[in-house]
C-alpha cells in the first residue's frame, strides 16, 4: 500500500499544466468498438480508470498501444460481446461499454455495475432508453444482457439529463439508418467533446451541448487523430489547493469556458483570477472569505465533482459555507478526515455546513473516493503539521502525477510505501 506524506502549510507557487479529461476519455475509449480504423487519441491521462478501460478494449478483441500521453486503438473486427465480471467491477463507467458492443455486435453482455462510495448509481435511464431503440434488455442475477435485431431510432426524453445514459444512447445509435433524439440530453462539455470525435470518424450527430441531441445513424464509422479537451476538475481542484494555502499559481491547458461554473465561489472566496490564453493565474487572499452558498446542479451549473476540494479550502475561511449536494447521495465520505484534521463540518442529509476555523492539523486519514480523497489533499496543504493519506487507490483515479505537479509548485510532499 502507498501513502501521501504532506508537510502542510506552505505556499505554492509556478505553475501545473492540466491533463486531458478523464470523463471525456472513458467514452471516446469505449466509441473506439464502433471504429472499423485506427483510433489515435493525444493528451490522454494515465490514470487507473484509463488503464482498466484499455484493459477491457483488450479483453474485448481491440489491439490497443500507449506511448507517453497517446493512446492508438485498432479494432480487429472480431469482438467479444461480453466482459468479465472482474473487469467490469473495477470501475462502473465499463457500462457505458453497453451502448457500443449493442450497436456493433447486436448483443453485449455485462454485469451490473456496482454502486460505488458516492451512493447507488442505477442505470435504469440507460435500460429504458435501450428498450425505446427496440433493444430487448434482460437483467438477471447481477447481469445485462442486451440484444437487438436492428436499432430503430426514435424520440427519447430523459427524465433527469444523466451524462452516462447520453453517452450510452448516442453510442448506441450512431451506427445504422435510423433518427434518434435525445430530449433532456446532459450538456456537459464532455458530451460535446464525445459528439465532436464521433463525427470526426463520420458520424452524424448534432446539439451536443444543448437541450436536445440528434444522432442521425451512419453505416460505418472510420478511424480518426483526436486530442482530448482539458480536465475541468482536475482545474478546478488546483484552483482549491492555491486557494487553501493563500497562494498564487498559474494553471496551463484549460479551457477557460469550462471553468466558468466555478469562478463566482472563488470570487466571493476572495481569490482574484486572470484568464489567459487557454490558461488562469489564480491570487488568492491570505485567509479566504467564506462562500455563502453552493448548489451542485447539471452543467452549466456548479459541478458536483468541483465539490469537495471546495469544501476543504472553506474549512478555512473566515466565516461559514453551507454546500447543498443535488447530484450523489454520498458526496460528503471525506468528512470524517477533514473533522480529524480540525474542521467543523456539519452534514444534515445533502447538506454540508462547514463553519471556517483558524487551523487545521495534520492527522493520518484515509481517502474514501476520488473527489474525498482530492479533498483531504488540499486540507492537508492548508493544515499545520504532517498529514498521512492511504487508500491512494481513490486519488489515482482522476490525478495524474499528483505528487509531482504538487512538488513543483512547493508543496512539501512525498509518496511512500505504506
Ligand atoms: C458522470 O457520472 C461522471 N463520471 C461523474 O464523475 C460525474 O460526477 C457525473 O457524471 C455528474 O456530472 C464519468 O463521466 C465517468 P449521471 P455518471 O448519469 O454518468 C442518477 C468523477 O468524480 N442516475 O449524470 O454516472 C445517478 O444516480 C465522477 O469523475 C439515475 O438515477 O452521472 C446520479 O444520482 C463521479 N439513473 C445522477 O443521476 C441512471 O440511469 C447523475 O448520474 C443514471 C443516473
Amino acid at each position: 500500500m502507498e501513502r501521501l506524506v504532506i508537510n502542510g502549510k506552505r505556499k505554492l507557487s509556478g505553475e501545473v499544466k492540466i491533463h486531458g479529461a478523464k470523463n471525456a476519455a472513458l467514452p471516446i475509449l469505449c466509441a473506439c468498438v464502433l471504429c472499423d480504423e485506427k483510433v489515435v487519441l493525444h493528451n490522454c491521462p494515465k490514470l487507473s480508470d484509463i488503464k482498466n478501460t484499455i484493459e477491457i478494449l483488450k479483453y474485448l478483441g481491440c489491439e490497443v498501444t500507449r506511448e507517453e500521453d497517446t493512446v492508438e486503438v485498432v479494432n480487429k473486427g472480431y469482438l467479444k460481446d461480453s466482459i468479465p465480471k472482474d473487469l467490469m467491477n473495477k470501475m462502473r463507467s465499463s457500462i457505458i461499454f453497453l451502448g457500443p458492443l449493442t450497436a456493433k455486435l447486436g448483443k453485449a453482455n455485462l454485469c451490473l455495475p456496482g454502486g460505488c462510495e458516492l451512493g447507488p448509481r442505477p442505470i435504469d435511464i440507460h435500460l429504458k432508453s435501450f428498450e425505446k431503440l427496440n433493444v430487448n434488455v434482460v437483467k438477471q442475477s447481477g447481469k445485462i444482457a442486451c440484444s437487438t435485431e436492428k436499432i430503430k431510432g426514435t424520440s427519447i426524453n430523459l427524465p433527469f439529463p444523466s451524462v452516462g445514459a447520453t453517452e450510452n444512447i448516442m453510442l448506441l445509435t450512431a451506427l445504422g439508418n435510423s433518427k434518434t433524439l435525445i430530449h433532456n440530453a446532459a450538456r456537459e462539455p464532455e458530451i460535446i467533446e464525445l459528439q465532436n470525435f464521433l463525427n470526426k470518424c463520420g458520424a452524424n450527430i448534432s446539439g451536443a451541448g444543448e437541450n436536445c441531441i440528434v444522432i442521425n445513424g451512419v453505416k460505418k464509422l472510420h478511424g480518426c487523430t483526436h486530442s482530448i479537451l482539458p480536465d475541468r476538475i482536475e482545474a478546478s481542484t488546483y484552483m482549491s489547493f492555491a486557494a487553501a494555502t493563500g497562494s498564487t499559481i498559474s494553471i496551463k491547458n484549460i479551457c477557460n469556458e469550462h471553468i466558468e461554473p466555478v469562478v463566482f465561489a472563488f470570487r466571493e472566496a476572495g481569490c482574484e483570477m486572470l484568464f489567459g490564453e487557454n490558461e488562469l493565474k489564480i491570487i488568492a487572499p491570505k485567509r479566504l472569505n467564506r462562500i455563502m452558498h453552493i448548489k451542485t446542479l447539471v452543467y452549466p451549473g456548479f459541478p458536483t465533482d468541483s465539490g469537495m476540494p471546495i469544501i476543504a479550502m472553506s474549512c478555512v475561511a473566515k466565516g461559514t459555507t453551507i454546500f447543498e449536494e443535488t447530484i450523489f447521495q454520498n458526496r460528503y465520505n471525506a468528512t470524517l478526515g477533514l473533522n480529524k484534521m480540525g474542521a467543523n463540518i456539519k452534514i444534515y442529509d445533502r447538506i454540508a455546513v462547514v463553519e471556517g476555523v483558524k487551523e487545521l492539523y495534520g492527522a493520518d486519514v484515509e481517502a474514501t473516493d476520488l473527489r474525498g480523497g482530492a479533498a483531504l489533499v488540499c486540507a492537508s496543504l492548508a493544515a499545520n503539521g504532517i498529514t498521512k493519506i492511504t487508500q491512494l487507490q481513490h486519488i489515482d483515479r482522476g490525478y495524474e502525477n499528483i505528487e509531482y505537479n504538487l512538488s513543483v509548485l512547493g508543496a512539501d510532499i512525498k509518496r511512500e510505501k505504506d
